[in-house]
């Protein structure tokens, strides 16, 4: 199991001289909330709360990254497209920090990874810098108003509007802060912009573009050099660049460009992400006077309608979920090693990339997908000029767009994973001809400007793109929700390569089957749940099968990305009364009709506050569907999934259908060890189905075979009673560093071990040693229990405690439930 990675910015190189610095900002804040509090009331927003000598100290300490939607409480009356939670209203944070005295004469920074949202940031009193895009990473200048060798407060004012978001964006500084220091002549922000041109098996091409910010008075005459290492437990140096000069103005930038060859590269790709670092150094008068460290990969990508997405020149076909970027019962708040097990899990599943619906993600996420090897779509926006909610990011979209495009490809145009851009998601604009079209023209433009080495994209759900020329303005056309016109596409543009950028929206309750199943995917619905056979889905959307096929026949399409791999806050569709769904329905009579359902939904009470799509629920559990994707997309695993599960006391004798999932293509059905008949896959078949087995208790087995030899089984049997819990740790030994996280599963059993499919017990934790629990969650999109809590009921047989280290030493966590013997996992903080 891979331990929580370093960040790159502790990515070491032995011997290297490196100057300026770059320091966590996280530790230390204060933070008040004002305007909309979460118990509904309201708290006037004082004047003065930027200056230095207001008086905080009743605030509330944190440490960021921090979202305070998260904190709860769920309530039932609000939206449930934004998750039931309180993250909209005013929040501010406060820092005191010192700027030793030898700074002086240095440039002193703060960068912001992310700040939800429309930010603004002071020092000392004078406002500074501020940001109003949630999603965009940030830097703003200090230095005018810093006191050198004194105390400094910064503070930064958040304001959340509400009906600003169609999902949980979360709220407050949820992202990585840092503080950097640099020499008055200093590489620029986002100042490294390194390309691999060319890459073959016995040479590759480098290619390094580097800014200088001359913030003196004087002309800086500079040399800049680059050394390009191989990372890895032991870094090896490969090439020292010789020193390219480089006049920069007084108050000015300019740029030059290093050129390397390598011998024998080492190439990054998904089965091997090796990465390199390029060290870039600067000399004034001979002296360093800052370094730079850019992680990047060697490889080339291609992108072609003929040939498809060629990594190395190797075809990959993309098998990609869409996935927000909350992280469950943690929420907004980014933590490294959350995201990490969700890339664990998704490649599990045999996943090979990500889209960052619809925003751009935590620079962090992309570390990791540049060394797990995974591929990223990484998008820009869910709008532009025309909003889909009032307070959208339409407001900004005329002011900004330039702003936070060139933000978002300068932070992430070096990472090997991002292979492709996509300016944005589902825009109304897609369908206003000349204007939309000009709108996507203009944002092509700055990627193709700021990043020349990679294509963009867009996802589309209205099938006039192709006559109206709007497809015209991008490289890769997205298509969601449009399996059935690939072929039409297609034909009117062959050299168009066309990508599945949101598929299926299957929706699906981890646990939960409905009777009679029913074919109709409107059908699979009770008791705000979502029936677990696979079948179901809101009117756009189809099972994953539907996708596999319409995928398969037409082999041109680049791939698919499934709406969602993990499911998320918000969006609790078809329990969702978000008028924004409207955008999905493309005729009139549609639209009407589910204007009517949303309707009716606003009218009830409806608890659900999370969303149903996801292969995997909202605490990284996997439903069955994990298993229909890992047989297509994993087929030389062996692997049988069977569903549902087998304790139906109340159907004895009546018909209980039984699915089967598998990377074979035949599979037997057993019900007590009689069979119930062999089963071969046709042509664009994915599961295999049992329609009419009676239940009866006792255990059903698949026996699946693969070319006509044994390849895998799966068996499910009807438990006993509840007798106790297990406990299980994702980890056992984790960083205590306050940051890494072990993540528990608790499971209800019967007396042999196993898991009781519909209990619910409520488990309390209690946690010894030098630990605490984060949070809690059971995946159950309709509980409204907090997920800062020290209980949870099970869900579907399963619940979830994450831990994390306050210090070294041992920790126990101990689950227990009424009537259950309990259970303890031992977990050391190292
Ligand atoms: C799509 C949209 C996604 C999500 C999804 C649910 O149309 O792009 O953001 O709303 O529908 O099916």
């Amino acid at each position: 199991m891979l331990m929580a990675l370093p960040a790159v910015a502790d990515v070491r190189l032995p011997g290297a001289v490196e100057a300026g610095s770059r320091l966590s900002f996280n530790a230390g804040w204060r933070f008040a909330r004002f305007g909309e509090q979460a118990d509904g009331s309201k708290a006037a927003e004082p004047a003065g709360m930027e200056t230095a000598g207001f008086d905080d100290k009743q605030w509330r300490q944190l440490d960021l990254p921090h979202d305070w939607g998260i904190e709860g409480p769920f309530k039932i009356e609000l939206p449930g497209e934004t998750g039931k939670l309180p993250w909209f209203g005013i929040g501010w944070y406060r820092k005191v920090f010192t700027v030793p005295a030898e700074a002086k004469g240095k440039r002193i920074f703060l960068d912001v990874d992310g700040a939800m949202s429309d930010s603004t940031v002071f020092l000392n009193g004078e406002k500074v810098g501020g940001w109003p895009y949630g999603y965009s990473s940030y830097r703003v200048e200090l230095t005018e108003h810093v006191q050198f060798g004194a105390a400094n407060v910064v503070a930064v004012r958040l304001d959340n509007k509400p009906h600003s978001s169609r999902w949980y964006p979360g709220g407050g500084i949820y992202r990585n802060t840092w503080l950097v220091t640099t020499d008055p002549v200093h590489v620029a922000h986002w100042g490294v912009y390194v390309t691999t041109p060319q890459v073959a098996k016995d040479k590759a091409t480098l290619q390094m573009q580097v800014t200088l910010d001359n913030q003196s008075a004087a002309v800086a005459e500079t040399t800049v050099a680059v050394d390009i290492w191989r990372l890895g437990d032991k870094p090896v140096k490969l090439a020292a660049i010789a020193p390219s000069k480089l006049q920069v103005a007084a108050g000015g930038s300019a740029a030059c460009t290093l050129n390397a060859t390598l011998a024998d590269p080492v190439l990054w790709n998904l089965e091997s992400p090796v990465l390199h670092c390029a060290l870039t150094t600067v000399c004034v008068g001979g002296k360093v006077v800052d370094t730079q460290r850019s992680v990047f990969g060697i490889r080339s990508i291609e992108i072609t309608a003929e040939r498809g997405v060629l990594v190395n020149g190797q075809r990959v076909s993309i098998k990609g979920v869409c996935n927000h970027h909350d992280l469950g019962a943690l929420g907004a708040a980014i933590n490294l090693r959350a995201m990490e097990r969700q890339i664990q899990i998704l490649q599990e599943m045999g996943c090979n990339s990500i889209r960052t619906s619809h925003n751009p993600p935590a620079p962090e996420l992309l570390d990791l997908c540049d060394r797990m090897g995974m591929l990223v779509m990484d998008e820009a926006f869910d709008c532009w000029v025309s909003g889909k909610k009032p307070n959208d990011y339409a407001r900004f979209f005329p002011q900004w767009h330039v702003k936070d495009v060139t933000a978002m490809v300068h932070r992430d145009r070096n990472h090997p994973s991002v292979f492709l851009w996509s300016a944005g998601n589902e825009v109304p604009e897609q369908e206003q001809r000349e204007k939309g079209n000009a709108v996507l023209k203009a944002l092509t433009e700055i990627f193709h400007r700021e990043d020349p080495s990679r294509l963009v994209s867009a996802g589309c759900n209205h099938g006039g793109v192709i006559d109206n020329g709007f497809y015209k303005e991008m490289d890769v056309l997205g298509l969601n929700y449009k399996r059935g016109e690939y072929d039409g596409f297609h034909k009117k543009d062959p050299n168009v390569p066309l990508l599945a950028s949101e598929t299926s929206s299957c929706v699906s309750s981890r646990g939960e089957y409905y009777f009679p199943v029913s074919n109709d995917k409107g059908s699979g619905f009770f008791d705000f749940q979502a029936s677990s056979y696979d079948l179901y889905a809101p009117f756009w959307a189809f099972p994953p099968d539907n996708d596999f096929n319409a995928l398969d026949r037409c082999p041109y399409v680049l791939g698919e990305y499934v709406w969602t791999g993990f499911d998320y806050l918000g969006e609790p569709t078809p329990f969702n009364s978000d008028p924004s769904n409207l955008l999905n329905f493309q005729d009139e009579q549609s639209r009407k009709a589910a204007a009517e359902e949303l309707q009716r939904l606003g009218k009830i009470k409806c608890p659900s506050r999370s969303s149903y799509f996801g292969i995997v629920d909202l605490c990284g559990f996997k439903k069955d569907r994990f298993y229909i994707y890992q047989a297509k997309w994993r087929p030389e695993l062996p692997m049988a999934h069977i569903l549902p599960h087998w304790n139906w006391p109340g159907r004895v004798g009546q018909v209980t259908p039984v699915h089967v999932y598998t990377s074979g293509d035949e599979v037997e059905l057993f019900l007590n060890g009689t069979s119930l008949g062999r089963k071969k896959k046709g042509q664009y078949e994915y599961r295999l189905r049992w329609n009419d087995v009676v239940y009866a208790p006792g255990t059903l087995q698949a026996v699946a075979y693969k070319d006509g030899k044994p390849w895998a089984k799966d068996e499910v049997t009807t438990t006993g009673t509840a007798a106790k819990l297990t406990a299980v740790a994702d980890r056992a030994a984790i960083a205590a560093d306050r940051r890494d996280l072990s993540y528990v599963t608790v499971t209800v059993v019967d007396k042999d071990g196993r898991m009781v499919p519909r209990s619910k017990n409520l488990v309390h934790f209690t946690l010894t040693g030098p630990g605490e629990i984060v949070a809690v969650d059971n995946g159950d999109a309709t509980s409204l229990e907090p997920f800062i809590a020290k209980q949870m009921k099970a869900y579907n047989g399963l619940c979830l405690a994450i831990v994390r280290a306050t210090g070294p030493g041992a920790i126990t966590l101990t689950a227990s439930a009424d009537d259950l013997a309990g259970a303890k996992v031992a977990i050391t903080g190292k």
